[in-house]
């Protein structure tokens, strides 16, 4: 089964009770347990990352280039800032889905940029933790015609 990083940026850890009216009330464990779930219907090993350190999430998308087919990343703030998380991005060959519980677009106008965007199959935002699902049915689609 290929394995695909779900990997999330800072912050993410307090999904449920940080600003909840924006991001919801479902925990990280939660929507970690979907995506598992999920990935079981899809015949997908998930592997899931929680990172509040830049650095770590750059070594973890390092990582993925030798054990993980796809990524699905939700960098959180670091979508607005990280060049670093760009550029290890542009280094993962396989697809790549870039994902926000909220619509970034409708909000403050530094979210509406976003460098990891550059590096992006696909970006999916605005519909909470549904985005991820959302995201390993585009992966999945995506590497069916390699591994059939
Ligand atoms: C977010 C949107 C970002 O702007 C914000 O910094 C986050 C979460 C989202 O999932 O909607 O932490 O990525």
């Amino acid at each position: 089964m290929p394995t695909v990083f779900v990997l999330n940026g800072p912050n993410l850890n307090l999904l449920g009770k940080r600003q909840p009216e924006i991001y919801g009330h479902e925990t990280l464990a939660d929507v970690e347990a979907s995506c598992i779930a999920k990935g079981e219907d899809l015949g997908l090993t998930i592997r899931f990352h929680q990172s509040n350190h830049e650095g770590e999430i750059v070594e973890t998308i390092h990582r993925a280039r030798d054990e993980a087919a796809a990524i699905a990343i939700n960098p959180a703030a670091y979508t607005h800032t990280s060049v670093a998380i760009m550029d290890a991005l542009l280094a993962f060959e396989g697809p790549i889905i870039e994902v926000h519980l909220s619509n970034v677009h409708r909000r403050e106008e530094f979210r509406s940029h976003s460098w990891v965007s550059k590096a992006a199959t696909g970006v999916i935002c605005g519909l909470g933790s549904q985005g991820y699902l959302l995201a390993l049915d585009a992966i999945a689609r995506i590497l069916a015609p390699k591994s059939v």
